[in-house]
């Protein structure tokens, strides 16, 4: 990760070290972006900054390279979308249909609209899920939940885990849960800084919340003011789209104690641009969520330019 000189001081001077590849993440180095923390997430170097669907602005989205390139970029934190099969088996990818990041129109022409859940994971896993995006990705796979999770953990990374349509795949969130478990991913460690889930649906959270009250949990969207309160019975975040949100509106999810008796927090989507991330840094929020993770981490630590 490039880093001007002047962050890189900054960085220096509050006595933390950013390593280029394959090292430690500004968000790591400021520790576990705990929901129990009372400040919030924010840390000295700035908002926690998420590579969405992995570094998804320079490898296919979803794909186990795009988790690797965000290591390798110097991110911990990736955020993933998890749908279910025709069998059963959890996968990671974001459209209920298989068309834009597949090669499936061309392997399977008498199966639209290719709809994730009408096929088989044997059928998935024939796919292309790279070549759309580049020739050099030619062959990357649409990973099942349990690979995706294998990878994320062998490259000490963090996970925020989205639970992508839940109204398609009635008991999604006990299955999630069950993947995650058999992957080793609900132990304490795990639970305490290293997971979150996340989804548009508030029922889908709050069954989440239901079956695993100890998990950090995140509502997609932007409840009016009025309404956070009864978000904050069952999540610890609200995580909004950036063109919603007022510095008011951040201050007022601040003001609330969350599931877990903590200050909510904030992560905002989809930023990929340094003057909006630092707009968004100025509102207050706690993490930005972006396909672009080195183009935001810059931006933000450039704020100490500034
Ligand atoms: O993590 C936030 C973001 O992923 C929500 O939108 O459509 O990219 O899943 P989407
Ligand atoms: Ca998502």
């Amino acid at each position: 990760m490039y880093v001007r000189p002047a962050a890189a001081a900054a960085a220096a001077f509050l006595g933390f070290t950013l390593t280029v590849l394959g090292g430690t993440s500004a968000s790591a180095a400021t520790g576990p972006s705990s929901p129990t923390s009372p400040a919030g997430a924010a840390g000295l170097l700035g908002p926690v900054v998420y590579a969405h669907r992995g570094a998804s602005a320079y490898a296919p989205e979803n794909t186990l390279d795009a988790i690797d390139l965000a290591m390798r970029l110097g991110f911990d934190w990736v955020e993933n979308d998890v749908q279910r099969t025709k069998d059963g088996e959890l996968v990671v990818v974001h459209d209920d249909t298989l068309a834009r990041t597949t090669d499936v129109e061309q392997a399977f022409p008498d199966r639209a609209p290719w709809r994730v859940k009408d096929f088989t994971a044997a059928e998935i896993a024939t796919l292309d899920a790279g070549s759309w995006f580049g020739a050099e990705f030619a062959g990357a796979r649409v990973p099942t939940l349990r690979e995706y999770l294998d990878r994320v953990q062998s490259n000490r990374q963090r996970l925020l885990l989205e639970i992508k349509k839940p109204e398609l795949y009635p008991g999604i969130e006990k299955e999630t849960l069950q993947v995650l478990d058999e992957a080793g991913w609900l132990d304490a460690g795990h639970v305490q800084g290293r997971l979150v889930v996340q989804s548009f649906s508030a029922d889908c959270v709050r069954i989440v919340h239901g079956l695993r009250p100890d998990l950090v949990t995140a509502f997609l969207g932007t409840p009016t003011v009025a309404d956070l309160p009864k978000y904050a019975e069952f999540t610890d975040r609200i995580n909004p789209w950036h063109t919603t949100i007022s510095a008011d509106w951040v201050a007022a999810v601040h003001g609330l104690l969350g599931a877990h008796g903590k200050t909510m927090e904030v992560d905002t989507w989809i930023v990929d641009d340094a003057a909006t991330a630092r707009k968004v840094q100025g509102m207050g929020v706690d993490g930005i969520i972006t396909n672009a993770p080195d183009v935001v981490q810059e931006a933000v630590l450039g704020a100490f330019d500034h």
